[in-house]
């Protein structure tokens, strides 16, 4: 693979030719010539919001291995560009503190630059009555309806809940603002359960909320578990397809499958997830029923939501399912 330094002088149909021919471009000129060189090939491929689940995701791959061979030098996390921007703090929230040279895709700088400044201005979530400041690499809440479901289901009183797959934290929080004396939430990737404990922190809650990376469950039982999984179960191509994208659905499965082994008697679980795999034929409906089944769970009762971000399909339903096992009673509904 052929790494070629370039400028200001490259036109995007080259700069697309090489790149097809296996090269990698190393800037070398105007920051913002470079942004512009980046836009401009992206309107030369195929958009990947049109066609069916399969042609979208050969789109998102194609885009995403053309756009990111294009790349930045960045020195201990600072440009040396003309009219480059000052990165240093988005950087060290990124990945760590300087390390001296590094190439970074100018396509994730520029994510890395986005997602600085969303957590700086975090996310106003009306469950809350608060913000959430989401990190890089971290599922942000901005569909809040599923945060509702959560805030809005009659709560049983339990003394211990778990919120697994906890992201921002943002589902622990509303757990624990409504009341919920000790809420264990986790999550297996490290940036998540940081950001968690500064949200945690920022409301307050820290004392409430014990935030633990792990797979999955933490040690012990809980009289509710709540999770909202990565809700397609597909391949993940880039960092924060992590939170979207279940691989063979294997977090789903490992939940359905352990949660049975941390429920107190009488506890019951709330499963939040998006229909959407059902309408891109990837599960269907008696698939994730057949599951809950498998799990020895029933279904005691479901509320939906329609979910009001632009990206989302017309016909997508968003459910917080409740289930219990199927031998035992649900909660008596309290407040
Ligand atoms: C859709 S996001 C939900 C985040 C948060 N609960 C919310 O509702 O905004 C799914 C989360 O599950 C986490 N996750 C994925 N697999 C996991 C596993 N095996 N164990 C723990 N957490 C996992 C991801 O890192 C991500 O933070």
């Amino acid at each position: 693979m052929a790494v070629i330094t370039v400028n200001d002088t490259l036109s995007a149909d080259r700069a697309l030719r090489l790149i097809d021919r296996g090269s990698t471009l190393v800037w070398d000129g105007d920051f913002q010539n470079a942004k512009q060189l980046l836009a401009a090939l992206g309107r030369r491929l195929p958009a990947a919001d049109a066609g069916s689940f399969h042609v979208r995701r050969r789109r998102q791959a194609r885009r995403a291995q053309v756009l990111n061979s294009l790349l930045i030098a960045t020195h201990d996390h600072t440009i040396h560009l003309r009219r480059a921007p000052d990165v240093r703090q988005a950087c060290l929230e990124a990945y760590g503190p300087p390390d001296g040279e590094r190439l970074v895709p100018l396509r994730e700088l520029l994510g890395v630059i986005g997602a600085h400044q969303l957590r700086i201005e975090g996310v106003q979530v009306p469950a809350l009555g608060a913000r959430i400041h989401p990190h890089y690499g971290v599922f942000a809440p901005t569909r809040s309806e599923y945060v509702d479901l959560v805030g809005d289901r009659p709560l049983p009183r339990p003394a211990v809940a778990f919120d697994i797959g906890t992201g921002t934290g943002v589902l622990a929080a509303v757990l624990a603002r409504r009341g919920v004396p000790k809420v264990v939430a986790t999550d297996n990737s490290v940036q998540a359960v940081e950001c968690a404990r500064d949200n945690l922190r920022r409301l307050g809650l820290q004392g409430r909320v014990q935030v633990v990376e792990t797979d999955l469950f933490p040690p012990g039982r809980a009289d509710l578990v709540v999770c909202n999984p990565p809700w397609i179960p597909a391949r993940p191509i880039t960092l924060l397809d992590h939170a979207v994208y279940d691989e063979d659905g294997r977090m789903l499965r490992g939940f359905l499958g352990q949660v049975h082994d941390h429920l107190n008697p009488g506890g019951e679980v709330w499963l939040v997830l998006s229909d959407l795999a059902e309408h891109l034929g990837l599960r269907s409906r008696a698939e994730l029923l057949d599951g809950f089944r498998s799990a020895g769970l029933r279904v005691t009762g479901r509320a939906d939501a329609v979910p009001r971000h632009r990206r989302a399909r017309d016909n997508e339903v968003t459910s917080l399912w409740q289930l219990c096992p199927s031998g035992g009673s649900p909660f008596v509904e309290g407040a």
